[in-house]
Parts: C-alpha cells; sequence; structure tokens
C-alpha cells in the first residue's frame, strides 16, 4: 500500500541530523545515501532496574532521535564502514570478521564503533544470515540524544542500525527480535550488562504514549499517557554527570539481584512478592535485601502506574514517581546528590511528581510538570543546584514519540 497525503498536509522537512548523516556519508565515504533510517531515545516513566528482573517497565520514546545514512556498496566488496560525527577516524571492518571480534576481541574496536558493528553482527546471528551472502555497506550516524543522561543514546544507535541493515540486507526479522538484536549488541558487543527495555523502546515507541513492557514474555501493551490533554509537560534536568553502565555500580546491583532470587530459590526477582519480603530478610545481609526490595516494591509501582493511567489520567501518577525515586536512592542506592536536588527542587515548585530515569549514578530526572509551572521548575532547578555548588543542567522538555523507522 502507498501513503498519500493530504492536499493540505504540509512537505515533511527532512530532519537536520539526518541531513547531517547524509552528509557525512558523502564525505567520508564518498556515496549517495540511499536513504536515512532513525531511532528515538527513551525516558523510563517508571520501573528501574527490573527489566534484567524479568519485571515491568514503563518506558516512552522521546523526540530526540539519532540518524543513520546508509548505501550498499557498488563494488561487491563484503565490508562493513561506520562513521559518526562524534568523531574524526571511521572504521571499517570485513563482515567475515564481525564473529572473530565479538565478543571476545571487541578491545579492538573503538567503543562507539562497538554499538553499530555490534549490531550487525547480532542481526546476522539471529536471522541465521551468514556474512557472505549480504552486501557490504556503509553507514553514517548523526544523533541529537544527548549522551551520557540516561535517555539511552545507545539503544537510539542500535535501533536505527537494526532497522536501517534489516531494510537492507532483507533480513525479515520483527521489531522484537530487532529489539533483542540490539541488546546483544549492547551486553555482548559493548560489554555493558543491561536489560532490554531500552531498545524495546526505541523500536516499539508510540506518539503521546507509553510501552508496557513484561521483560519476561516481551509482551507490549501500549498505553495512552495523555500529557497534552492533561495539560502537562514532561521536564528532563540533565544532570550532566556522566555514568556508564559496562562499569561497576550498575553490574553490582544486578549481582545483588541475582543473589537475591538465590536465596529465595526463585529464577528472577519477578518471582517475589511483597508478602516474601519477610522471609528475604532473614536469608541475606541488610543491602541485598534493600536491593531486592527496590525491585519489588518497583514492579508493583510500575503495575500500579499503568492502572492509574488508564483509570485516572497522568496527574494522578505523581505519588507512584516519587515514591520510585525514593525506593532508588534509599533502597538501590543508584542517586547521586544531583539527581536528588533536581527532583527535590521539581517537587518544591510544584511539579506533579519526579524521580530520576535511568540506570544510575548520573544522567538526568524527570518531572511532570503543569504547563504554567514549567518555567517554575526550571527556575527551581538552576538554582538550587548553583546553591549546591554543581555545574548548571540542562533543562529541556520531551515529548512521547514514534519508535525506529526509515525516515
Ligand atoms: C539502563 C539499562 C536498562 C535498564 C535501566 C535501569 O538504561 O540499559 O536495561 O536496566 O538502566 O532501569
Amino acid at each position: 500500500m502507498t501513503e498519500t497525503r493530504g492536499a493540505d498536509a504540509p512537505p515533511s522537512t527532512p530532519s537536520p541530523t539526518a541531513e547531517e548523516a547524509r552528509a557525512l556519508l558523502r564525505e567520508r565515504f564518498g556515496v549517495e545515501p540511499i536513504g536515512t533510517w532513525s531511532a528515538p531515545g527513551r525516558v523510563n516513566l517508571i520501573g528501574e532496574h527490573t527489566d534484567y528482573n524479568d519485571g515491568f517497565v514503563l518506558p516512552f520514546a522521546i523526540q530526540q532521535r539519532t540518524h543513520v545514512a546508509l548505501t550498499p556498496r557498488a563494488d561487491g566488496v563484503a565490508r562493513i564502514r561506520v562513521a559518526s560525527t562524534f568523531d574524526d577516524a571511521s572504521v571499517e571492518v570485513a563482515l567475515d570478521e564481525l564473529d572473530v571480534l565479538f565478543p571476545d576481541r571487541r578491545d579492538e574496536v573503538p567503543e562507539w564503533a562497538r554499538y553499530p558493528l555490534g549490531v550487525a553482527w547480532a542481526l546476522l546471528a539471529a536471522s541465521g544470515t551468514n556474512a557472505s551472502d549480504v552486501t557490504g555497506i556503509d553507514l553514517a550516524f548523526a544523533s541529537n540524544v544527548p549522551v551520557g543522561a540516561g535517555l539511552s543514546s545507545s539503544a537510539a544507535i542500535e535501533g536505527a542500525t537494526a532497522v536501517a541493515l534489516a531494510d537492507a540486507w532483507a533480513v525479515s526479522l520483527d521489531r522484537v527480535a530487532l529489539a533483542r538484536a540490539g541488546r546483544v549488541a549492547e551486553n555482548e558487543a559493548v560489554g555493558a550488562p543491561t536489560g532490554i527495555m531500552d531498545q524495546m523502546a526505541a523500536l516499539l515507541g508510540r506518539a503521546d504514549a507509553a510501552i508496557f513492557l513484561d521483560c519476561r514474555s516481551l509482551d507490549t501493551e501500549v498505553v495512552d499517557l495523555g500529557f497534552e490533554a492533561a495539560g502537562l509537560e514532561l521536564v528532563v534536568i540533565d544532570t550532566g554527570v556522566t555514568h556508564a553502565h559496562s562499569t561497576g555500580g550498575y553490574g553490582e546491583r544486578r549481582a545483588a539481584c541475582e543473589r537475591g532470587a538465590a536465596a529465595l530459590g526463585v529464577p528472577a526477582l519477578r518471582d517475589v512478592s511483597l508478602g516474601d519480603l519477610d522471609r528475604l530478610a532473614t536469608l541475606v545481609d541488610d543491602v541485598t535485601f534493600r536491593r531486592v526490595r527496590h525491585v519489588v516494591t518497583e514492579n508493583q509501582r510500575v503495575l500500579d502506574t499503568v492502572r492509574t493511567l488508564r483509570e485516572s489520567g497522568p496527574t494522578a501518577i505523581g505519588d507512584l514517581l516519587v515514591a520510585s525515586h525514593a525506593s532508588m536512592r534509599d533502597d538501590f542506592e543508584i542517586s547521586v546528590p544531583e539527581l536528588d536536588t533536581a527532583v527535590e527542587a521539581a517537587l518544591s515548585a510544584g511539579a506533579v511528581g519526579a524521580r530520576m530515569t535511568g540506570g544510575g549514578f548520573g544522567g538526568a530526572a524527570i518531572a511532570l510538570v503543569a504547563h504554567d509551572r514549567v518555567d517554575q521548575v526550571r527556575d527551581a532547578a538552576t538554582a538550587a543546584f548553583a546553591a549546591s555548588g554543581f555545574a548548571a543542567p540542562t533543562i529541556f522538555t520531551v515529548v512521547p514519540s514514534s519508535g525506529a523507522a526509515r525516515d
């Protein structure tokens, strides 16, 4: 079916970031793109560190996107070249070398290039395609998803690469399979032990809606957010404190969750209910107990948020967001002073709710705010950061947007 525009519809303006990707492809490789594809970053509304525990999450895709310009090689050479506006040097690998590099020799690949090359590798494996059966390819990336802000710039690269390569190589995998390939790239090619939430949000996002994801079955439901209709805006307060999930705290939290599940004799914390917590307290140390309590209560908060959104709309979810933040601060201990300051400032300026979003140890807080209070929240956060001697935060609003697609 061909889609036609209504006679009155304005012509779509090409995104400047897509244009940047096109220009980069021409400049670095001297070839003309056959098209651009893109995938969004994401905000997780609620459900943090529940994904790798087989639990529930409620992310939404945002309007900031990573674009990739692509062209298949015309010379029959079976190599993949990647370029990014983030690095002056391009990276080139033989397609049949991907299997050699990942996962064991990933250190030989510059870190940024492990994302797209890792997706190429994972996509071929997932579809059972031989590297010798696909054409060589050139890719160039440009992005306006803030990096290190907990908004999943990495899943945006993975999602854009996955949809672009799936089209170019005529690999028939559904969206969930593409998200899985993105996660394999992140876990094995990059080496970050993350769950699948970010890739699912990047692939399945919908305008004005969140994706309620069961991370065990990978079943999804679209949940209308209705922020605009309720007169609300979603404000992001990026603390500028950068995090990396391939090191340190993220992996430790994951290990604590696995210890907790093992102590209770269940496959994952998804299988632990609030009523099991008393028994757990007698089985594990206090730190492990609090890590588990965060995950178990957070799973319940996701379910409560979905129900509340459906029954009462977004203005009613504020307390759940605030409780989620407190649990991450006190039980999971992944907040930092800048995130707590951002949340407290937003709430004191009248936000409906606020919490840190993403993996933690830095990144951004989100605040759900009535239109006419956005300026107050912005001023309050800026003033609170200055008063604490923190570098000024970057504050902007995001809009729930659609997932990965050809531009
Ligand atoms: C990071 C990971 C996700 C998820 C969140 C925490 O964003 O990539 O898989 O675990 O942290 O909720």
